[in-house]
């Protein structure tokens, strides 16, 4: 590739009032490092060996971004957009051939309308800003989407996006009401123009196989001037398997205000020995005093007291559950510094029936022996039970108790042996197979593992596809390839794990 020639290409299909050339970086530019590096969560996809993109794009205007397109189609050039760099496989700055990277860190205007009960909110943003926002215009409006408040708005949202209030107003692309985004045509198309097909698509099916997106139109949902929430832990020593066994014939079937997750990780006991803490921490739309009635009748198993149970307000407890209790003040949400960047595997699954104390004892067994593992178990039930698998492409609905996330981490230290972490999460995986969902065995697309298949660099078929594509997506899988096929035929906007056309052209 000249290089220059390619940035003439760029210059003459942008007409906008700032010159593209502000916004492009090659490698031999000062900042390329640290705009590749600077929302990079998983270091494990960024070795010195990776492939990096030849050129980085940060678009200032959308003109730009129609120029990145028609200029990459015209070179042969892959192009991979990155919001918020969380990624779990790094699909949005990793790619296996020449490549372009869209970064859309200049694309994070949050607008929110309270008259209206909505948002706008752009690509870039991440959830942090816009929580952030929402609660600087009022007390009594928030979002349901992820926890982790340096996640990006523009893969969340496309590919789902869970929380503590999933339970209540089901998962953030439910409430996608318009959307802006751009095709592999350079057209700029809005829910009118791009038909209710792929404005479907891009809710829960990724929004990397369809084309780049802008901005997305949400629905706020209300929530209560004062809410609740506990943080209770139980060693193994301390009954946690008992207790835990209980939450999970519990935990789909509370009302819907009371939401408990778990986190399960290793810590040392009062003898010095390994063991495991599983935490319990919740949220209540509600007061204190509610929330503990409602434990002591429900769940009194987990010994909630009253000095457990703290009231504050809904962005207060966003900042709980993103792990801040120190009294931090809520600006820390506005800070776009990757709060957990390391080096990581996850993998997922969903379960239906509670897990025997049997199983549990075998689960503790493989996870004292793996060093620095975590789980979380995020319970589903209350309205992700109403609404149907098919209503957008996130099918993961009635009839899961909750999700669980399976991550193995390690320091850089450790790096050299990624692959021995990489198989003990494996044979994680492999022992949990008996209590987890089956045909499919489901994923969630958030947490992205290429285990569970990869198209190849050209050639993918739809059989070859549908392996990873129904564990995601279900029976919404071959409705998404049906998508794709017509907004997308040549798969111009393609990933590891993007949604097949059903004839591949490239
Ligand atoms: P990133 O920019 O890496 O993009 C992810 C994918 O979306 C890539 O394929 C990318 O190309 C594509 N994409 C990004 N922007 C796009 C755009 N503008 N147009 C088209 N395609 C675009 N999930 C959850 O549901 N609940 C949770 O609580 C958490 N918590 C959590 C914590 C931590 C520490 C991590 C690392 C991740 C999570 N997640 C999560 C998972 C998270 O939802 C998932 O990784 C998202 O895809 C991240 O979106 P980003 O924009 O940050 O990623």
């Amino acid at each position: 590739l000249v290089l220059n020639e390619f940035f003439q290409c760029l210059s003459s299909h942008s007409q906008s009032s700032i010159p593209i050339t502000n916004s492009l970086y090659t490698k031999t530019n000062s900042s390329y490092s640290t705009i590749l590096e600077s929302t990079i969560d998983n270091l494990r996809c960024y070795s010195p060996t990776t492939i990096k993109p030849l050129l980085i794009i940060t678009p200032m205007e959308e003109s730009h971004i129609q120029a990145a397109i028609y200029c990459s189609k015209t070179y042969g050039l892959q192009l991979r957009v990155r919001s918020g760099g969380h990624d779990y496989e790094g699909l949005s700055f990793v790619a296996d051939s020449p490549f372009l990277m869209l970064d859309m860190t200049h694309f994070r205007q949050i607008d929110v309308n309270i008259e209206e009960n909505s948002a706008w909110v752009q690509a870039g943003a991440i959830l942090g800003e816009l929580y952030y926002k929402i609660a600087e215009k009022s007390k009594i409006h928030g979002f349901s989407a992820g926890l982790c408040p340096t996640i990006g708005v523009g893969g969340h949202f496309s590919g789902g996006g869970f929380g503590p209030m999933v339970r209540k107003y089901g998962v953030a692309a439910d409430h996608i009401v318009d959307v802006r985004m751009i095709n592999s045509k350079g057209r700029i198309l809005t829910r009118a123009s791009m038909g209710e097909n792929l404005f479907w698509a891009i809710r829960g099916g990724g929004g990397a196989s369809f084309g780049v997106i802008i901005a997305y139109k949400i629905n706020l949902v209300p929530v209560p001037p004062t809410v609740s929430v506990f943080s209770v832990s139980k060693t193994l020593e301390q009954g946690a398997s008992k207790v835990l066994y209980r939450y999970q014939e519990v935990v789909d079937k509370f009302p819907e205000d009371l939401f408990i997750r778990v986190s399960i990780l290793p810590t040392t006991n009062q003898s010095g020995n390994k063991t495991m803490l599983v935490a319990f921490n919740s949220l209540f739309l509600g007061s204190a005093k509610d929330h503990l009635s409602l434990i002591q009748t429900s769940f009194p198993e987990l010994g909630v007291q009253s000095k457990d149970c703290k009231e504050m307000s809904w962005i207060q407890s966003v900042l709980f559950f993103a792990g801040y209790t120190n009294g931090e003040s809520i600006d820390t949400l506005l800070d776009r510094t990757p709060q957990f960047k390391g080096y990581f595997k996850a993998k997922s699954d969903f379960v239906k029936a509670p897990i025997p104390e049997s199983g549990l004892e075998g689960l503790w067994k493989i996870l004292l022996e793996g060093d620095n593992s975590l789980m979380f178990f995020l319970p589903f039930g209350g309205k992700m039970n109403e609404i149907p698998e098919s209503a957008i492409p996130f099918p993961h609905r009635k009839g899961n108790i909750y999700n669980i996330q399976y991550v193995a981490r390690w320091t850089e230290q450790e790096n050299p042996q990624a692959e021995k972490h990489i198989a003990w999460i494996r044979n994680l995986y492999d022992y949990m197979a008996p209590y987890v969902s089956k045909n499919p065995r489901a994923s969630y697309l958030n947490y992205r593992d290429l285990d569970l298949g990869q198209n190849g660099n050209t050639k993918t078929n739809y059989s070859q596809a549908l392996i990873w594509g129904s564990k995601y997506f279900k029976n919404n899988f071959y409705q998404l390839v049906r998508v794709k096929t017509r907004v997308d035929p040549g798969n111009f906007f393609r990933n590891e794990q993007s949604i097949p056309p059903f004839k591949m052209e490239v």
